[in-house]
């Protein structure tokens, strides 16, 4: 029999099709994500699952999927959804899809700066609910870019792509990671500091850190009280990098000037707090998606499974000490 193949959710159907070429493959069709209970019996035999981030792959599910499945591929380059040592443990391949979607990403982080800098959403809904009267001098004043120091918190491929996008503007680059990037620093004259400077001189911050326990509320109260009051915080990496609570105080009560998450805490919830505020921007989890990226990103799932179930090893591996067993 062909190996059998599991997929969570719709992926692009060219993606689909190549695994249809091989494999036995069951596509969850429902506009939702699988519930647990859902996920745990329709793991169940398969030789290969390709995952979604909103899917906790754990102990649990793989046992529940049994001892054929030899990999699992994630569509997304963050895995905080994985328990790496737990299929470590179980011999099973986990992988991600990095690389393919830098520019979707910092893109539209970037384009959270600039909405969130120049007050469009805001302007947008004020002409629209036909409040507009006029030219003046002072109405919708924004925050000027050019030229502004941005703070990348994560000097992965994204937040160096994001430098990259700033440097085009004139912005000033400093940085924090837990390593330093020579060759960035000598490229765009990006400074690194430490996380105290970062909150303290960046006009913009925007972080591009994993979630990992050490990231966890990266951003909290006293770090949001360390920034300028001119400061704007963008989030395109994962939701509980920031204290949500803490961050729609902040914006109230104007500790900062504004606010791009494209992540939340309780994704799909959303601190209703933030909700009733003008100076934050706030989009459903969509920096990847674009056409070609999420094209990209499924072709990187498809190949992992395929040579993993045809005994090569993973292009993309997040547990690598598996390979070696
Ligand atoms: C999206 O959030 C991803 O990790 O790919
Ligand atoms: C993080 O996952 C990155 O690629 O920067």
């Amino acid at each position: 029999a062909k190996p059998n193949v599991l997929v969570t959710r719709m992926v692009p159907q060219e993606n689909l099709d190549r695994l249809r070429e091989r494999f036995d493959v069951e596509v969850n069709t429902e506009d939702r994500p699988l519930t647990r209970e859902e996920l745990k019996s329709k793991v169940k035999g398969r030789d290969a699952i390709l995952s979604m981030l909103t899917d906790t792959i754990d102990g649990e599910i793989l046992d529940a999927a049994g001892p054929k499945c030899r990999i699992v591929a994630n569509f997304a380059v963050g895995y905080n959804n994985f328990d790496l040592a737990a299929a470590t443990r179980r011999g099973v391949v986990l992988t991600n899809t990095p690389g393919v979607l830098d520019d979707a990403t910092a893109t539209l982080a970037f384009t959270l700066l600039l909405s969130v800098a120049r007050r469009i959403v805001e302007a947008d809904k004020y002409v629209r609910d036909g409040k507009w009267t006029g030219w003046a001098p002072l109405f919708f004043i924004g925050l000027d870019v050019d030229g502004k120091t941005l703070g990348v918190a994560g000097l992965g491929r994204i937040g160096k792509n994001m430098a990259r996008k700033a440097a085009a503007f004139g912005m000033k680059i400093i940085y924090n990671d837990v390593r330093r990037d020579a060759e960035l620093e000598a490229a765009l004259g990006a400074r690194f500091v430490d996380k105290e400077t970062l909150l303290r001189e960046s006009d913009f911050l925007t972080l591009h850190v994993p979630l990992i326990p050490e990231t966890h509320h990266y951003i909290g109260e006293k770090e949001l009280a360390a920034m300028k009051p001119t400061a704007v915080l963008i989030n395109a990496a994962r939701g509980p990098v920031v204290d949500e609570k803490a961050l729609a105080r902040a914006l109230k009560d104007k500790v900062i000037w504004g606010a791009g998450l494209d992540v939340f805490e309780n994704e799909p919830k959303v601190e209703p707090d933030l909700l009733g505020l003008d100076n934050v921007i706030v989009v459903p989890h969509v920096a990847s998606g674009t056409t070609e990226t999420r094209l990209n990103m499924g072709r990187i799932a498809v190949d992992n499974i395929v040579r993993v179930l045809g005994g090569q090893p993973p292009a993309t591996c997040v547990n690598p000490d598996v390979l070696k067993k």
